[in-house]
């Protein structure tokens, strides 16, 4: 079997980060949303993954290839993001005529994909589609099943209600869904759409079949959701000190990265800090990233991801935050008083 993992498309919700950086390499506790969906298809056994890449490509294929993965990458530029099944179309030759597993590569799934994997080769389906229970169904493709449990109609972002069941950005296929989105139409949104190209697989008589996700899924297609993510995987770290700690008190599961120093602070996990950060006379508490190379200096910081090369001095208590590469917020004392702010398009500033 081989894997598409897509990393393309304009990340518009995720704007001004995604100006600058793909949305898929955002980071979630320390690690590119992107490499949870490398991880999760090199755990069910694929050793050939196509990965397409949209705007910001060189970025992509240089945050892959900074890590050894020991199996065949082929990077697969899509230009325009065209839609989840033209994607497909753009990859026609890289998946010939093998089973394959699509993944979003904004996704991040809790157990990973092993069991929907496994279900796919007992039930040999022509598709197999993951499934999970939403309270918010009109953001995503939806599922309609029958009394048995069988898919009987695919909606994407429905505006009047049909199911509970979300599509997650996972999918199997078999290689008739080439030909399926070869013969469907550009959707309202001029997008080739994988919910369509499944509902012609329902309708000329092909088996597609369902598998319900238990554990937590998250689309990270807004800051709201990269945050929650960032909660949920922090749930479930391991401590680990590889920095070096001076009068500082360390609660609860904490991952400090090498280099990195804590000096006069307070850190209270579950949290990570990247590679040689500094912390000095500061509180870091549950929840909260922080990359590598940051200065955090007399600052308190909660519930946040905080990026790589960020120095956030004396600038008062940060909360459920996102805060891109290369930031710099800090105390100054001159006159005139008042905020001095240099601010891309889209940012979001909320002053309590
Ligand atoms: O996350 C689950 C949802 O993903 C499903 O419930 C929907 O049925 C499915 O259409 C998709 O909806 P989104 O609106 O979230 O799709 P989005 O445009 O955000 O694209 C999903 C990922 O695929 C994202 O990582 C960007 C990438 N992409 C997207 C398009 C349209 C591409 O690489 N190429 C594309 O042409």
């Amino acid at each position: 079997m081989k894997a598409l993992i897509l990393s393309g498309g304009y990340g518009t919700r995720l704007r001004p980060l995604t100006y600058s950086q793909q949305k898929q390499l955002i980071p979630v506790a320390n690690k590119p949303v992107l490499f949870y969906a490398i991880e999760d298809v090199i755990e069910i056994g694929v050793k050939e993954i196509g990965i397409i890449l949209g705007p910001n490509k060189e970025q992509v294929i240089e945050t892959v290839n900074s890590k050894n993965w020991n199996v065949d990458i082929e990077f697969i530029y899509q230009g325009e993001p065209k839609g989840l099944a033209h994607a497909i179309l753009v990859a026609e030759e890289f998946l010939d005529d093998d089973e394959f597993v699509m993944y979003l590569g904004d996704n991040i799934l809790k157990d990973g994909i092993t069991n929907h994997a496994q279900k796919f080769k007992e039930l040999n389906p022509d598709s197999l589609i993951l499934l999970t229970y939403v309270d918010d169904p009109q953001r995503f493709g939806v599922a309609e099943l029958d009394s048995e449990g069988k898919v009987k109609r695919l909606v994407e972002k429905p505006k009047e209600f049909i199911s509970n069941y979300a599509l997650v950005g996972i999918y199997f296929f078999k290689p008739i869904i080439i030909e399926a989105c070869k013969s469907i139409k550009p959707s309202w949104r001029n997008e080739l759409e994988i919910t369509d190209a499944i509902q012609w697989l329902i309708e000329n008589g092909y088996r597609v079949e369902a598998s319900i996700v238990k554990g937590w899924w998250k689309d990270t297609g807004k800051p709201e959701d990269i945050l929650e993510a960032n909660r949920l995987i922090l749930d479930d770290i391991e401590s680990k000190n590889e920095g070096i700690i001076n009068n500082s008190t360390i609660t609860g599961r904490v991952i400090i990265e090498s280099g990195s120093t804590i000096e006069n602070s307070v850190i209270k996990g579950p949290c990570i800090i990247g590679r040689d950060t500094k912390i000095v006379n500061s509180y870091i508490g549950p929840y909260t990233s922080i990359g590598s190379n940051c200065l955090i200096e007399e600052m308190e910081i909660e519930d946040s991801v905080i990026m790589d090369e960020c120095v956030l001095t004396n600038a008062g208590r940060i909360i459920e935050s996102l805060i891109g590469k290369n930031v710099k917020i800090q105390k100054c004392i001159s006159k005139p008083r008042g905020y001095r702010i240099v601010v891309g398009d889209y940012s979001n500033i909320e002053m309590r």
